[in-house]
Parts: C-alpha cells; sequence; structure tokens
C-alpha cells in the first residue's frame, strides 16, 4: 500500500540576501504559511540562519541551510559543520546541489558523507541529483540518476531522515523544465532503483521533490503528479509571493 507522501516545500536562497531583507521575506513567508497544506523550509545563506530563524520562531516555517561539511569539527578552513547548523536551528540540510558539484568540485561519496553526517546532527538531509543537458540529450538520464543517488545515499538513510531533490542540471535557473511526465518519469525510476538499492519502505515513503525552474504558473501541474512530492525552489523563492503561491499550489 502506498503510504501518504506529505508534500514539502523548500526556498534554497542561495547566495542572495542581507539581514534585513532575509528578515523580511521570511517574515511575509512565516505570516502567510498557513495558507499551504505542505511542510516549508526556508534555507538561507550561513550568515543570515539565526537571524531567519528569530524570524520564523513559532511559525510553520523551518530553516535548513544549503550545505555542510562531513566532519564535526576540526581544521577545515571556511567549512561549516551539521551540528552547528543543528546548534542554531536548522532541520534540514540540501547537499549535493548542482552548484557545489560544479563549483566545489563535490563527489557522488562526499555528498554521501554529508548526508550522513547530517543525520548524526539530527538533521534531514536534501540530497540533489540530476543530468546535464548533454546525458539527457544522449539518453542517459535515468543510468545517471540511478547511479548519483546509489552514491550519494548513506547507508542509514531512511524516509524520515532523507529527502532527494531531482534537479535537471539545465533547467536550473534556465526557465526550461521538462514536461511534467518527463520528471513524474525519473521519479518513478528513482523509486524502482530504491526498491533495489535500499527497501521498498524508502522507495514508496521517501519524498522526492522536483527542483528547476518551478514557478507559480508551472507548479500546479508538476505538484499533481503522483511521484512528485514537492519543489525546491531558488529564484522563485527570493519572492514571498511566487513562493507562498508555489506552496499554495501543492495538493492537499
Ligand atoms: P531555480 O533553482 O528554481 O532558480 O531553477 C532551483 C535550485 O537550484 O534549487
Amino acid at each position: 500500500m502506498t503510504q501518504w507522501r506529505k508534500p514539502f516545500i523548500a526556498g534554497n536562497w542561495k547566495m542572495n540576501g542581507t539581514l534585513d531583507s532575509a528578515r523580511s521575506l521570511a517574515t511575509k513567508i512565516a505570516d502567510n504559511a498557513q495558507r499551504s497544506a505542505a511542510d516549508l523550509l526556508v534555507c538561507p545563506p550561513f550568515p543570515l540562519i539565526g537571524t531567519v530563524a528569530e524570524a520564523l520562531a513559532g511559525s510553520a516555517v523551518s530553516v535548513g541551510a544549503q550545505a555542510c561539511h562531513s566532519k564535526a569539527s576540526g581544521a577545515y578552513t571556511g567549512c561549516v559543520a551539521a551540528e552547528m547548523l543543528a546548534d542554531i536551528g536548522c532541520s534540514h540540510v540540501i547537499v549535493g546541489h548542482s552548484e557545489r558539484r560544479r563549483d566545489c568540485g563535490e563527489t557522488n561519496s562526499f555528498i554521501a558523507d554529508q548526508a550522513a553526517a547530517a543525520h548524526r546532527a539530527g538533521l534531514v538531509a536534501i540530497i540533489c541529483v540530476g543530468e546535464t543537458e548533454a546525458e539527457r540529450d544522449a539518453g542517459r538520464t535515468n543510468a545517471v540518476i540511478a547511479d548519483q543517488v546509489r552514491g550519494c545515499l548513506p547507508s542509514e538513510a531512511t524516509a524520515r531522515n532523507t529527502i532527494i531533490a531531482y534537479e535537471p542540471v539545465w533547467a536550473i535557473g534556465s526557465g526550461k523544465t521538462p514536461t511534467v511526465q518527463e520528471a513524474n518519469a525519473v521519479h518513478v525510476s528513482i523509486r524502482r532503483g530504491l526498491l533495489e538499492t535500499a527497501s521498498a519502505d524508502i522507495s514508496e515513503t521517501i519524498r522526492i521533490l522536483y527542483g528547476g525552474s518551478m514557478k507559480p504558473d508551472n507548479a500546479k501541474e508538476l505538484l499533481a503528479q503522483p511521484d512528485i512530492d514537492g519543489g525546491l525552489i531558488g529564484g522563485a523563492a527570493l519572492n514571498a509571493a511566487d513562493f507562498l503561491e508555489i506552496a499554495a499550489a501543492a495538493p492537499l
């Protein structure tokens, strides 16, 4: 029996914002969060997390981070441990975003270690996977995604401590998206892979988000797909009205 997967809408603010703008954006989202049936999360840059956590206190919106290191402490200049994120009020952390795979050379095994660190700290890891345009054109989408999921999922992952975000690299920030049927088909293929490499429980109950140019005008159709359980929103998450409209499009 398929269990219910509560919709999840997360905003990835990337490297944007100031203390003032982040406080204002978070407050607007928190004030209107009850319009959504989904779990809501925002992920500001590290220096803004504390201020955003204060602005969201007592609301239905959680705060998360965009990356973490795999170790709990030590000589890792410029890095932030998952334990530090938990300490400052984070409940989730995004790991393996394609921009970090590209810019910081993050590999599947480092991403698996980050996810394991998140779990050790009591955080939910949002593991990102996605194919490039060349990989899609070569008909390799499902193989690439299966490889990333297999390589990034730590052994202690469960449907409660882990969320997967399918983000086609070519759709991020481009205004292009796969058709809703194409996106859903990749989610189905991820579930099929999890049946083999993890368990039937994880395969059926883990939430799989779609990310890449999700906007108010395409969110409803994407979120209505049976295997799309929410969205990881970049550009549109920087505007409270757009983020809330996407959140309101999540099915009850
Ligand atoms: P986008 O970004 O919504 O701006 O395409 C999504 C993401 O990178 O998570």
